[in-house]
């Protein structure tokens, strides 16, 4: 029997997913940004299209393709990703994997920096930028009713993710061991422990691909596609 479009497992179900890092310009030639490939955020959404749903990708900047059948927005520092991801919801489901620069210099130059012969580096003042995962996990009316987020950590893994879990109001937490033994940001697998009320569920260490396979599949036993 063909597969339908009803009978898929996230049929009807609104998907927003973030990937990559964000840059956070210093001035019009350079940026702070970190070493996220995007990879997993990517599969997430490859694999939930994959099961049916409409997903939203919403990406600072990588080097990967456009997935199949996603509505794309790229964005580049995380402020565009909270403006994208605001109007991207409402969304049955949210999953928030983008590396986003935790801090954005305060007052980006308008001409290059240039060295003043002294041999003095220029200070540069940094902001701390605002917090999607929490600013939509404490919205009353855009929290979608399934909110993850990732947690990358080189230490203290269940401890960190767990108060991730409560701070930012998640329901479920992917926490991922960046540490340079097991995780480095950018390759192609991840170790990843999911996180929420119910405890921890340890996964083995996985292709990003089938993290992200996995990851959709729980999401369609938890929510199911939409009723018609
Ligand atoms: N996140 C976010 N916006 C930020 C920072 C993080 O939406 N400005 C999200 C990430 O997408 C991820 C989760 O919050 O889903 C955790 O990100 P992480 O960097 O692990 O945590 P932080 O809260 O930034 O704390 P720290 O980096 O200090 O560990
Ligand atoms: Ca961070």
């Amino acid at each position: 029997v063909q597969q339908t479009a009803e009978t898929l497992p996230l049929s009807g179900r609104h998907m927003v997913v973030t990937s990559g890092p964000t840059h956070e310009p210093i001035d019009p030639v350079r940026y702070l940004a970190n070493r996220s490939s995007g990879k997993q955020g990517h599969a997430i959404a490859a694999a939930a299209s994959a099961a049916g749903a409409k997903v939203t990708l919403v990406s600072g900047p990588v080097n990967l393709p456009d997935p199949a059948d996603v509505t794309m927005i790229h964005v580049e520092t995380a402020a565009e990703m909270l403006l994208a991801v605001t109007e991207a919801l409402p969304a049955d489901v949210a999953i928030m994997s983008a590396a986003v620069a935790d801090w954005r210099v305060a007052s980006e130059g308008q001409q290059k920096i240039k060295k003043d012969g002294s041999g003095a580096p220029p200070s540069l003042n940094l902001v701390e930028n605002p917090d999607i995962l929490a600013t939509i996990g404490h919205h009353e009316s855009l929290r979608p009713s399934l909110l993850i987020g990732f947690a990358a950590e080189t230490q203290n893994l269940l401890e960190n993710a767990k108060g991730k879990l409560e701070r930012k109001r998640a329901d479920w937490i992917v926490a991922n061991d960046v540490s340079p033994e097991t995780g480095i940001m950018g390759g192609d697998r991840n170790t990843v422990r999911i996180v929420s009320a119910d405890g921890v569920e340890d996964w083995p260490a996985l292709d990003k691909t089938e993290v992200a396979r996995r990851l959709v599949s729980r999401i369609a036993t938890h929510i199911g596609p939409a009723k018609s």
